[in-house]
């Protein structure tokens, strides 16, 4: 294998580390500590999976947790109640409603209802308009995650070619807005191609950085990539299951052949998927200490 495997679990882990002593010092100083309420809507087994293991990691980090179940047929008048509720909770600073929601309720709508000082997954569109003008109060989680990945793997960014694949307001336009802003770990110059792009190749094989976020196992092929490229894999694509029922995850870049080609990659599962998490509790001890004055 040609390419350096990026590590998303250890710098994962490195990083919960971090967080895991100031949960301590803010307790120990301050005696606060970081809530997070994550509310999840229907069965979606990817979704109940995401929620469960946010919950693991909060609960490792010495959170204040808690976990909102509602069937699939709540209706969104209820579901905006619910958030009002934790938006008035003081012991919550960190509000995630899991995406997507059944096509009844209206996702816009839930996204304005929550408080942006407890928007910890930067949605709502305040958020949204904050990163857009360079102000941000929190990163998005998958491209903050994305980019801390580039910075502590040493990858240059500055006067890159990003081809970002893939246009959604969770992953693809974000991570597109934050490389090509001025700072560390930015400097970029940025495509971004989606299924209308005529000739994606043709984009992919200039791309220095190349972030695949289509949301199609093993789109990507080898030759696709322009040699020495760093390619980093979003998807998490289900395939099938295993005998004692374990999920079979693909990313949306065909590993094998693009190990070969590229000089570093993400692997699926292992790479971008442990930092999301982690960056999550990341914005909410910044809320936790933001929502109690605290400085330093
Ligand atoms: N669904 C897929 N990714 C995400 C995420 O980062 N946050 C939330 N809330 N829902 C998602």
């Amino acid at each position: 294998m040609a390419a350096q495997l990026i590590k998303g679990t250890e710098v994962a882990k490195a990083i919960r580390e971090e967080l895991k002593k100031e949960v301590e010092r803010l307790k120990e100083k301050y005696g606060v500590v970081p809530g997070l309420v994550t509310i999840l809507v229907g069965e979606n087994p990817a979704s109940q999976s995401y929620v469960r293991a946010k919950q693991q990691t909060a609960h490792e980090l010495g959170f204040y947790s808690v976990q909102e179940d509602r069937p699939a047929d709540i209706s969104e008048a209820d579901l905006l109640k619910l958030i009002d509720q934790y938006n008035k909770d003081p012991k919550i600073h960190g509000i995630l409603v899991q995406l997507p929601l059944p096509k009844h309720i209206n996702e816009t709508q839930v996204l304005y209802a929550i408080d942006p000082s407890k928007d910890v997954d930067a949605f709502h569109p305040f958020n949204v308009g904050k990163l857009m003008i360079g102000e941000p109060d929190y990163l998005p989680c998958t491209p903050a995650g994305i980019q801390e990945l580039l910075i502590r793997t040493g990858v240059e960014t500055s006067g890159a070619e990003v081809v970002v694949i893939g246009r959604s307001n969770i992953v693809g336009k974000p991570i597109a807005v934050m490389l090509m802003q001025k700072g560390k770990g930015a400097n970029a110059t940025v495509t971004v191609c989606h299924t209308r792009t005529k000739d994606v190749v043709s984009h992919t094989k200039r791309a220095d950085i190349l972030i695949v976020a289509a949301g199609v196992a093993e789109y990507v092929k080898g030759d696709w990539i322009k040699p020495g490229a760093v390619v980093i894999d979003v998807g998490v694509n289900e395939v099938g299951r295993t005998a004692d029922g374990k999920r079979i995850l693909k990313g949306d870049v065909a590993f094998d052949e693009a190990k070969e080609v590229a000089s570093a990659i993400t692997p699926v599962p292992g790479g971008v998927g442990p930092m999301t998490i982690t960056m999550l509790m990341k914005n909410t001890v910044r809320a936790c200490k933001v929502h109690n004055n605290i400085k330093d």
